[in-house]
């Protein structure tokens, strides 16, 4: 698994400290990660591959630094998005799978091959000239997953992606999470996605002030949420 490290991360948006002092490794399978809204989760999972620079201290992801090596980190680090029309950027299905690829270089016939097995794994077999942005809600996360694993990222950093989803739909893709062979690092309020995890961060008003077991961590969000 991809080494996650942190070394004394804080972070402001203008004159607002958001992440303070967060040091932390990572080297689990599946990491979690809880926490009020506002209290940095968000700043925290963009910080893993350089979407958000640090304001102090370093980000690095198996030694390469999110400042420095930014084009490497992305490599390696995926992204989904909580609202995939963020991340859905080609106006066919088939052609947003297959932007990821093009632009890594792959050749076309390879990446339509790719494309078309990825599509079919994801429950989009059958979709290809659909135009991304009329499938469903559900259908648009499972795109934009699509999207970001087809170029295999050895990490996947995923901020509250069943949030804007319905019950079923949230099922569906929490199944496909469970099943990745991949580091996946979830932000969620959805606290039974983290069952079986293998460490829970939780952070309050921009500190890390828990890192646990999934059992004791959600104990402890709940107990100061309320
Ligand atoms: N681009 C931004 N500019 C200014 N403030 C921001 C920006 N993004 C987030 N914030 C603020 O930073 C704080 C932490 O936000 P965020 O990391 O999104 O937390 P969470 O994901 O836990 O809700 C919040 O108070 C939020 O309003
Ligand atoms: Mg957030």
């Amino acid at each position: 698994m991809p080494v996650i490290e942190a070394v004394g991360v804080s972070h402001r948006y203008g004159e607002r400290t958001v992440l303070s002092e967060v040091t932390v490794r990572l080297e689990e399978q599946r990491v979690g990660v809880v926490g009020a809204n506002g209290s940095g989760k968000s700043t925290f999972a963009r910080l893993l591959n350089g979407l958000v620079l640090p304001s102090a201290g370093r980000v690095t992801v198996d030694g390469l630094d999110t400042r420095s090596q930014g084009r490497e980190v992305r490599r390696r680090v995926g992204f989904c998005f909580t609202d995939p029309d963020a991340q859905i950027v080609m106006p066919t299905v088939a052609e947003d799978v297959a932007f990821g690829l093009r632009r890594r270089g792959m050749a076309k016939a390879d990446a339509r091959s790719r494309v078309e097995k990825t599509l079919v794994a994801y429950g989009l077999g059958g979709y290809q000239d659909h135009p991304a942005h009329l499938l469903s809600g559900g259908q648009k996360q499972m795109l934009a997953l699509a999207s970001v694993l087809v170029t295999e990222p050895a990490l996947l950093v995923m901020d509250e992606p069943t949030t804007l989803l319905d019950l079923r739909n949230a099922q569906l893709v929490a199944r496909v999470v469970a099943g990745l062979p991949q580091q996946v690092l979830l932000v969620t309020h959805h606290l039974d996605l983290l069952d079986g995890f293998d460490r829970v961060l939780v952070f309050d008003e921009g500190r890390l002030v828990l890192d646990d077991a999934p059992a004791a961590a959600v104990r402890h969000y709940r107990t100061l949420m309320t």
